[in-house]
């Protein structure tokens, strides 16, 4: 059910659950000062209570009362990239935000979205925990149908059309005196240089430990078998300026010049596998493997191995 936007800021200030665009996916919605919000967001996810959310916010001033301190480079970092798909990871005061949020770690996650109407909202509702909309472990939300399919037709969405990036934001933290990415994203590590002085690099664990939760669980896996090969024949998720004549039907990603385009479509592709009851799909994976692309990798070997 579409809202608007004094309906979704009236419901999450009751503390409801409200679906809510950003620029990369649509979240799922919870106050931050609403308790049982919070605890319905996990469950409405499924998601295992020691993955972490995200705590979105309209400006720096609103975290600053939840961290314990600056790492040196975030100012730059979030002048360079807020509003926009950035998380952060910073160090907290711990007796200010639950337990529940932060999945008990001492540091929490923080992102300022680039979304005309989602900060009109943040405004309106002070800080809002999001997680992707989607069930977890499946391709996330990038059109407000996809919530109407996950969650019924009578689940509140406030609409703000389909999303501009169409893959999550990357995250990153300060370990060991270096920014780390812990979530490829729709900033390719590249364009941290000019900011940094350096790419940072992309860490998935510091021995052993993970140091993104999230990235232990099955992700972004449709129902359909995803198989990645150069033989395509069959059902074939490839690209529009390229021929598949083995193929009996092919969803096109977009094309190999723009990667932005790509990754706009790729949830939205991966749901209509399941829509169409397709069993198994052969992906073209013969694209770059630097910028955005290394983001589109990851996320289709991702869902290519999710399958259970
Ligand atoms: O683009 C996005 O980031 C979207 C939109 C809605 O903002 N949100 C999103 O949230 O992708 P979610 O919950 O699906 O993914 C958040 C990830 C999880 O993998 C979680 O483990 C990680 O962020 N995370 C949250 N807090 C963390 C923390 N304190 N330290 C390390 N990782 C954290
Ligand atoms: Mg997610």
């Amino acid at each position: 059910m579409r809202v608007s936007l004094e309906k979704a800021s009236k419901l999450l200030c009751s503390g409801q659950v409200v679906a809510v665009p950003t620029e990369t996916v649509y979240g799922l919605a919870a106050a931050l000062d609403q308790p049982q919000a919070i605890h319905n967001v996990f469950k409405l996810k499924q998601r295992p209570q020691n993955n972490p959310l995200i705590i979105h916010v309209s400006n720096i001033n609103a975290l600053q009362s939840y961290t314990s301190h600056f790492p040196t480079g975030f100012i730059e970092l979030a002048e360079a990239f807020w509003p926009g798909p950035l998380t952060i990871v910073l160090p907290i005061d711990e007796t200010k935000i639950p337990l529940q949020v932060r999945a008990g770690l001492p540091t929490a996650a923080f992102r300022i979205p680039n979304c005309p109407l989602t900060l009109s909202l943040l405004e309106q509702t002070g800080p809002l925990v999001m997680p992707s909309a989607n069930l977890s472990g499946k391709p996330s939300a990038t059109q407000p149908q996809h919530i109407e399919r996950d969650f019924g037709e009578n689940f509140p969405v406030l609409d703000g059309g389909n999303c501009r990036y169409g893959l999550e934001s990357t995250i990153i933290i300060f370990q060991n005196e270096r920014w780390q990415i812990i979530r490829l994203g729709s900033i390719a590590s590249e364009n941290f240089l000019d900011i940094l002085g350096y790419v940072p690099h992309i860490a998935n664990k510091v021995s052993d430990k993970p140091l993104c939760p999230g990235q232990m669980y099955r992700h972004y896996a449709p129902k359909a078998k995803l198989v990645l090969s150069q033989n395509f024949s069959g059902i074939v998720i490839g690209f529009a300026d390229r021929s598949y004549p083995q193929a009996t039907k092919v969803f096109l990603l977009g094309s190999t010049i723009s990667p932005e385009n790509v990754a706009e479509n790729l949830y939205a592709i991966l749901r209509q596998l399941d829509d169409e009851n397709i069993a198994t799909a052969v992906v073209d994976m013969n694209f770059p493997k630097t910028g955005l692309w290394v983001t589109i990798r990851e996320r289709l070997e991702k869902a290519a191995s999710g399958r259970k």
